[in-house]
């Protein structure tokens, strides 16, 4: 079985990519490497995949990659991912999330795939309050310009298997968390900041709410609907382990034994969602899986990973530093 797999250089891509080559899948990956994708989160199975940088709105280049390669099953996480570069702009959102998730999916459909894996996310929900949870039939209600990005790209697969009867699984995972995410995410700037003993942007009161999920067991739960999803059905992602922003950034301070008084609480993020929470019983009950991490167990085990690379963070600094002035303003 052969894998195409896009956004593999990324923080969730890279893992699986991993996981695919280390349980016998041939495996090709197709990134763009933009200020996200970085190949040396794949360095210990170099040499194990075969890589082409692509853009995935490149039709043309796509199809060759396709028709040289042949994949059994395309594995889509390319995306732009995060919700605060939507904020100051959407466009490249618009043109990979959407127009990207396109492209690939009228190849696949040509190419007749034998299945093509969708990876949405929780976020298309849009917000809950303290109580409730999403389940697959929950209807969609997203509110940042990512967020309606993914649930485009989310409802093209969807409208792909209904109208041309493509196999396509969409999945929708939690916030993921753990070795080689980029630094623009809430736990490893924080981390960071910390080490470097500056402030730790908290958005509002620090009250909102996520579910986070280890990034291995995001990466086991594909590998698994791959081999047991039923085509044409969502299943969400999640870890049960819901927290509080600022329970996670107290618990990365006393890790780092790091005092409190670094917090400093910042503008709030426009239209930022309060809670997102998911009910996981259709993947436990369909697939089998649950996930293995808990949060105290994951959160530990990413910090020591930043430590032990601290070189690889490093390398990103001058380029964050500029965006960490464009998103929490200067002297931050
Ligand atoms: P990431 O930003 O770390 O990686 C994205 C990857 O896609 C990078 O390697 C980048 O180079 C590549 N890419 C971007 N634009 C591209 C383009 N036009 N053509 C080809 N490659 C391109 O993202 P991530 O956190 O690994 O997320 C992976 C997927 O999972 C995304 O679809 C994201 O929406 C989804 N997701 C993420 C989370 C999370 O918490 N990180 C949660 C739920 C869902
Ligand atoms: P983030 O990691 O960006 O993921 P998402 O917005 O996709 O959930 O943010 C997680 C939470 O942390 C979210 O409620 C926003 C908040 N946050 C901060 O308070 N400060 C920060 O510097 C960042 C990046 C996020």
């Amino acid at each position: 079985m052969k894998l195409l797999i896009t956004g593999g250089a990324g923080f969730i891509g890279s893992e699986f990519t991993k996981l695919a080559v280390k349980s016998g899948f041939g495996v090709v990956v197709v990134d763009k490497l933009t200020y996200a994708g970085d190949l040396e989160r794949l360095k210990e199975v170099d040499g194990k995949f075969v890589f082409y940088k692509s853009d995935i709105t490149n039709r043309e280049f796509l199809e060759h990659i396709f028709k040289s390669e042949k994949p059994d099953i395309v594995v889509h996480f390319a995306a732009e991912s995060h919700v605060d570069r939507s904020i100051l702009d959407a466009t490249p959102f618009i043109d990979t999330n959407i127009k990207g998730t396109q492209t690939l999916l009228d190849i696949a459909k040509d190419i007749k795939i034998e299945l093509f894996i969708n990876i949405a996310t929780d976020e298309v929900y849009g917000e809950l309050g303290k109580n409730g949870q999403f389940s697959e039939t929950s209807p969609l209600n997203p509110n940042s310009p990512y967020s309606v990005s993914k649930a485009s790209a989310d409802m093209l697969g969807r409208a792909y298997h209904r109208t041309f009867e493509l196999p396509v699984i969409t999945l929708r995972p939690s916030n993921n968390y753990g070795p080689w995410q980029y630094p623009e995410k809430l736990i490893p700037v924080v981390i960071l900041k910390a080490l470097n003993n500056e402030k730790i942007p908290v958005y509002g009161k620090g009250e909102n709410i996520r579910e986070w999920l280890y990034v291995s067991d995001c990466a086991e739960a594909i590998l698994m609907t791959i081999k047991k999803g039923k085509s044409g059905e969502i299943y969400n992602i999640g870890s049960g382990f819901e927290k509080r922003n600022i329970d996670v950034v107290k618990t990365i301070l006393k890790i780092l034994d790091k005092p409190e008084s670094l917090i400093s609480f910042v503008k709030d993020r426009p239209g930022h969602d309060f809670r997102y929470s998911l009910n996981t019983e259709k993947i436990q009950k369909e697939i089998g899986w649950k996930a293995k991490t808990t949060f105290e167990e994951g959160i530990e085990k990413s910090v020591k990973w930043y430590l032990d690379n601290l070189d690889w963070v490093n390398r990103k600094l001058k380029h964050l530093r500029n965006y960490w002035k464009s998103v929490y303003g200067e002297g931050k």
